[in-house]
């Protein structure tokens, strides 16, 4: 993901994106005593408002700011950072390709190359049909089944070149579907 440059300035209220929800909010400071500081809470926050509106807009980023206290340039060094965060709207589903050492050795490339091919788009790109984006992220924690890649949050294991279309065309594909901020509950 690039650097963008932000003029605050010059952002329209169409730029800047939903905000939000009441619900997310109270989400949100639902984690302040769970952690030593309510900027500690910022993963989790991105993470709830990511599912909310399916990226993090730079309103959200700003609010989040507000609620945790802190600068809304640290909000946004912290999104730029982790390539699991998007600054634009995603498709319905994402296709999460392993870039490691395990899946390169045995053949990542080819399966990037392949669903490339077949969707049109690159990292952190979305079809014209709005249905599949596509990113890059370090092991997935996979690499006896390498190479594998995620579709939402369902791996799907040893893929070759030739089982892009088949996967691609199922609709379940995406199954296990699980938001990620979920995660953060375990321990409740
Ligand atoms: S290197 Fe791809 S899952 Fe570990």
């Amino acid at each position: 993901m690039s650097w963008k440059v932000v003029d605050r300035n010059q952002v329209s209220p169409d730029q800047l994106g939903p905000g939000l929800s009441a619900a997310t909010r109270e989400k949100i400071r639902g984690f302040f005593s769970r952690y030593p500081t309510k900027q500690a809470c910022l993963l989790p926050a991105l993470h709830i408002a990511q599912d909310q509106i399916g990226y993090c807009s730079l309103r959200a980023m700003r609010e989040i700011a507000e609620l945790l206290e802190i600068a809304p340039s640290q909000v946004m060094d912290v999104v730029t950072f982790y390539t699991h965060f998007w600054t634009h709207p995603k498709g319905r589903k994402v296709i999460v390709l392993c870039r490691s050492i395990s899946c390169e050795l045995m053949g990542g490339k080819a399966v990037r190359e392949a669903i490339e091919r077949r969707l049109g788009i690159e990292d952190h790109e979305t079809s014209a049909d709005g249905e599949y984006s596509l990113m890059m992220e370090e092991c997935l924690a996979g690499c006896d089944h390498a190479p594998c890649l995620l579709i939402n949050e369902k791996m799907h294991k040893c893929v070759r070149p030739e089982d892009v279309d088949r996967i691609l065309a199922d609709a379940n594909n995406d199954r296990l579907d699980i938001p990620r901020s979920t995660t953060y509950d375990a321990g409740k």
